[in-house]
């Protein structure tokens, strides 16, 4: 079985970790060192061609963004880009780099199938980028773990711990000051170099080239705070919350600019309240998680039937708890079998004939209400689930 999941053999050696287990890598690699594997992927396709990135990347809907190198210095650009806007294939030292492409190409999505030994909660998107020769985007850090993939044509890499972190000054683009990397190799399509958070790293294309990034996102301790206690606070009142301040025993005051204390011990009791209500945290967690993209819609449309079996759609992200089952931002509870069937569409992206037909009704009108919304869709006969 090529999938992971309920059921996957976390220990089975993989070529896709140069003979690792998953375990063993997440044990010894992930957000640790480095991983270089040759043939990760043998006879690896590029999940879309040249010409058609370049028209992606003139889609509004699709975040993407130009790099050139030549004698002015580095540049860059946010797309939309119309094809004209882009330099000529054959002129040297550029790069466009296109994000999400798992949105909108089921290859790409396919090619993130195999990294699903890492929980989804991590998981960002599959950026591609199209390089001509010399193209890159200078030495630089990234703040997420990823999977470099060579899919097509050649990439030297250059890579080393980051010393110093400190970027060039007056540049479009984070460039390090000083890098220093200690390995290099010239990657291969169907090679992979997995990089943790915050390892300097360079790639300059030697020819025409495609890179595949499995980017793995690391919220930060602050954007969390922040994202999280607007929901919590959103949720307040529905929660039972919305009690009035009083202060009957406030006195006259000569200063009436100093702030009272009772209404400061009414706001620190206000957010404990709202942080120890329980299970608040892991609900708001569970759906910010699992919002989809800023990008992303749905195509939503009546008469679809869960009967054939059902799998995500493109863009959707689906995730549980031991209380909730999250997608899309929202949340549901669910326990015993719906819960191990909902749990198990989460894990392996689908759910046969079989696995509808036990759900009660209610789970059955929640599929039927998913599929409605375009979440969902109807099973692709042969998928395996
Ligand atoms: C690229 O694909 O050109 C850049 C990927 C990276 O260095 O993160
Ligand atoms: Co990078």
């Amino acid at each position: 079985m090529n999938f992971m999941g309920n059921g996957a053999d976390l220990d089975a050696p993989l070529a896709l970790l140069g003979g690792a287990s998953a375990r063993r890598f997440m044990q010894r690699h992930w957000q640790k060192k480095p991983l270089l594997v040759r043939g990760a992927m043998p006879g690896v396709q590029p999940p879309t061609t040249r010409a058609a990135l370049f028209e992606l990347a003139a889609n509004d809907d699709v975040e993407s963004r130009l790099v050139m190198q030549d004698e002015r210095g580095w540049r860059l650009r946010r797309g939309p880009f119309a094809r004209r806007a882009l330099p000529a294939a054959r002129r040297p030292g550029w790069t466009l780099l296109v994000q999400g492409l798992d949105l909108h190409e089921p290859a790409a999505q396919a090619l993130l199938r195999p990294f699903r030994f890492v929980p989804a909660a991590r998981l960002d998107d599959l950026m591609l980028s199209w390089a001509s020769d010399g193209g890159g985007v200078g030495p630089h850090l990234d703040s997420y773990d990823v999977f470099l993939l060579q899919v097509q044509g050649r990439r030297r890499w250059r890579w080393g711990r980051a010393r110093d972190t400190r970027f060039k000054p007056g540049l479009p683009l984070k460039i390090l000051e000083h890098f220093e990397p200690t390995e290099e190799a010239l990657l291969e399509p169907g090679d992979l170099l997995y990089l943790p958070p915050g390892w300097a790293h360079e790639g300059v294309a030697a020819g025409e080239c495609m890179t595949a990034s499995i980017g793995f996102r690391a919220p930060t301790r602050a954007g969390l705070a922040a994202e999280l206690l607007g929901r919590l606070a959103d949720a307040a009142p529905a929660a039972g919350d919305g009690a009035l301040y009083r202060d009957p025993a406030q006195a006259a005051s000569a200063e009436p600019g100093r702030m009272p204390p009772a209404l400061q011990a009414f706001a620190r009791d206000a957010v404990e309240r709202a942080l120890r209500r329980p299970g608040a945290i892991e609900l708001v967690l569970g759906e910010a998680l699992s919002e989809p993209g800023a990008r992303v819609g749905f195509d939503a449309a009546e008469g679809r039937s869960a009967c054939g079996g059902v799998e995500l759609a493109r863009g959707t992200r689906m995730l549980y708890d031991d209380t909730h089952v999250f997608i899309n931002g929202e949340s549901w509870r669910a326990g015993g079998r719906d819960a191990k069937l909902l749990r198990r569409l989460a894990d392996r992206f689908a759910l046969d004939a079989a696995g509808v037909a036990g759900a009660s009704r209610e789970a059955r009108a929640l599929l039927d209400d998913w599929l409605a919304a375009g979440w969902l869709q109807e099973r692709a006969a042969g998928d395996p689930a």
